[in-house]
């Protein structure tokens, strides 16, 4: 079964796409599909999977990602994910640092195309959500078109559900994981060549993606390199700057989406932070994603630092963010 809609993603991402960051970017998006961050497979399994694991309902459509290599490890925690309500299972194929490497899995299983079909069907066999894949286009000298088609044909033959491709070359030696998504160069032909050549396998292109244009003219039917991808994934352009969110819900998924003011989002996050006082939680593990509410316009700037200093302080409330709203040139939402 396939029945997701993938025309929007917003990507896993540790540390920022946590259960906060995404109920922030569904206000924006009430469409998107949103991703965890990466859960390895093993903390689910053998780990404290609810804490994982847990999430708000109105999050949803919400896609699990896992880190892992042991297909049976795998399936056991795609079937506790699947219990837990995700919509899909995704297997992260892309991450390049070190302690994923060294874990041996990650962007280097690329170079073990059998184990990662073999991860697939046993997950698949596990559940009845789609289960996916995101990977890179290579893997250090290996960029050639034949290896990255080659990688995607032993997971086609698994069976998997969409392929998510972040389009560049992952470098294994030598290069940061946060180098790795600047210095490679993106190479959007793979993706494209791959969707031609595949027509039947949903491509959903990562990586650099950062305003409406470039967004609409990888899904137009008829984009540069030829026929369109079935969807795009963006991580950091909407993390800095969330508004970019809802410019694309409503260009990629509803023409008569309006996008959120930043007083609308207030009002929201007020209320969602007003909920979550009864588990101890600092309003700042909620208020550390809203840097970029009001990126690139007046206030920004005293907005961040109120952020930083008033309304990270251990006993601020939610109330906390009205007293910002002037700084940004908003009044409370009618
Ligand atoms: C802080 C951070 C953490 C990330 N963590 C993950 C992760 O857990 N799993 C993953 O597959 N990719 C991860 N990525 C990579 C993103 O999912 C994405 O592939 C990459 O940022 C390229 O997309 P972008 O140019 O739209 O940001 C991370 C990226 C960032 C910036």
């Amino acid at each position: 079964m396939n029945v997701l809609d993938r025309r929007l993603c917003v990507a896993p991402m540790m540390n920022w796409t946590d259960r906060h960051c995404r109920f922030l970017h569904r206000l924006y998006a009430p469409h998107a599909l949103l991703y965890t961050e990466m859960i390895v497979a093993a903390a689910l399994v053998r780990g404290d999977a609810r804490r994982h694991l847990e999430y708000d309902a109105r999050e949803h459509p919400l896609a699990l990602q896992l880190g892992g290599c042991d297909p049976h490890e795998l399936a056991a925690a795609a079937r506790i994910g699947a219990a837990a309500g995700y919509v899909e299972i995704n297997l992260n194929v892309g991450c390049p640092s070190d302690r994923v490497k060294n874990g041996a899995f990650g962007a280097c299983l690329m170079l073990r195309p059998a184990l990662v079909a073999e991860c697939v069907a046993r997950m698949k066999d596990a559940v009845s959500v789609p289960v996916t894949v995101k990977c890179r286009t290579g893997i250090d000298s290996r960029d050639d078109y034949e290896f990255f088609d080659e990688f995607a044909a032993a997971i086609v033959e698994a069976g998997v559900d969409a392929l998510i491709v972040h389009a560049r070359t992952a470098i294994l030696g030598g290069l940061s994981p946060k180098e790795n998504r600047e210095i490679p160069p993106l190479n959007y032909a793979h993706a494209h060549r791959l969707k031609r050549e595949r027509p039947a396998l949903p491509v959903v292109l990562n990586g650099g993606l950062k305003d409406v244009d470039a967004v609409r003219s990888q899904l137009a039917p008829r984009s540069p390199s030829g026929g369109g991808l079935d969807g795009v994934m963006l991580g950091r352009a909407v993390y800095h700057r969330p508004s970019l969110l809802g410019e694309l819900e409503r260009s990629v998924l509803d023409p008569r989406w309006q996008v959120p003011a930043p007083e609308d989002i207030i009002e929201r996050i007020v209320a969602y932070a007003r909920e979550s006082q009864h588990q101890p939680l600092r309003l700042h593990a909620i208020t550390r994603h809203l840097h970029g509410l009001n990126s690139g316009c007046d206030g920004a700037r005293a907005w961040r630092r109120f952020l930083s200093e008033v309304a990270a302080a251990p006993d601020a409330r939610p109330d906390t963010l009205y007293a910002a709203l002037p700084l940004l040139g908003r009044r409370r939402a009618a």
